[in-house]
């Protein structure tokens, strides 16, 4: 009975490992976001990128421009003239004005809705994926992505990360395809390795904020209730001593 128990935790705890193993394998090699929902200014640039570069195509149909910008700590002068590029009202979600069927056409995918990606992918995920678009002729848009082999979107960043290359490696015993060894950049772009991975890194904290905007508010007010539970406990000890003061 308890052998056979142990065997199935044993086999359980196995299968996990693998699945562990399994994971990290086909995650490729992430790398770390390093981002800090604390930083508001790298929310704001983050918020900023994003309407420039990502909401001609994607949607964060959950998130609306007013309570961005009450999070953030934006005016609505400033997300209605700077960051709303599509018409929308200040209430309203923030929403792509690209044709789903239009994108299908022109991408062969809808762009997705980034409201959950980072919860969905994880940050770092998202991080490393912004980072590892490369030149590829034989894709129909002219660029491939080491993270999401032919993904179907074509780098919105290239201006300030410059043109990657993809230097090929060994083939791949299974399938006989050139693997890529690593991304070079073959043209410069406007910014420096350091500027771009910060550029990425505020895109990616946004997109974090995105998808839990409740995240922030919960940081404020736990500090807040940790106080209030300290102060109850404060109560309740002197309460006791009060009553065994009669006791003994
Ligand atoms: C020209 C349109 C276009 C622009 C601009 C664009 N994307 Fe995309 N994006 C797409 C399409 C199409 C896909 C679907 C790719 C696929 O599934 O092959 C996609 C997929 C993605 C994915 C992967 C989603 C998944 O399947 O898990 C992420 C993350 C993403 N985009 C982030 C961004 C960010 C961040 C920006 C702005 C810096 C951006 N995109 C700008 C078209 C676009």
């Amino acid at each position: 009975m308890t052998k056979t128990f142990m065997a199935r935790i044993a086999a359980v705890a196995g299968g996990l490992l693998l699945s562990f193993a399994a994971l990290a394998a086909g995650g490729g090699d992430l790398q770390q976001a390093g981002t800090d929902l604390n930083d508001r200014a790298s929310l704001q640039r983050g918020a900023q990128l994003y309407m420039n570069y990502c909401a001609g195509c994607h949607s964060l149909k959950y998130l609306r421009y007013s309570r961005m910008a009450d999070d953030l700590g934006l005016t609505e002068d400033e997300v209605m003239n700077h960051l709303n590029l599509t018409g929308a009202k200040f209430g309203e979600h923030i929403v792509s004005s690209m044709p789903a069927e239009q994108a299908a056409k022109w991408f062969g995918q809808v762009p997705p809705d980034l409201s959950l990606i980072t919860r969905v992918r994880g940050s770092d995920w998202v991080y490393t994926y912004m980072k590892s678009f490369y030149l590829d002729d034989t894709r129909p848009l002219g660029w491939n992505n080491t993270l999401f082999p032919n993904a179907s979107m074509p780098n919105p960043l290239w201006k300030q990360q410059g043109l990657q290359h993809a230097v090929f490696g060994e083939s791949d015993p299974a399938t006989g395809d050139t693997l890529v060894e690593h991304l070079e950049v073959s043209t410069p772009g406007t910014q420096s390795a350091a500027e771009f991975d910060q550029t990425v890194r505020d895109l990616t904290a946004f997109l974090e904020y995105a998808g839990e905007p409740a995240a922030l508010k919960r940081q404020g007010i736990g500090v807040w209730v940790i106080l209030f539970l300290s102060f109850l406990t404060l109560l309740a000890w002197l309460l006791k001593n009060e009553y065994w003061r009669d006791v003994h």
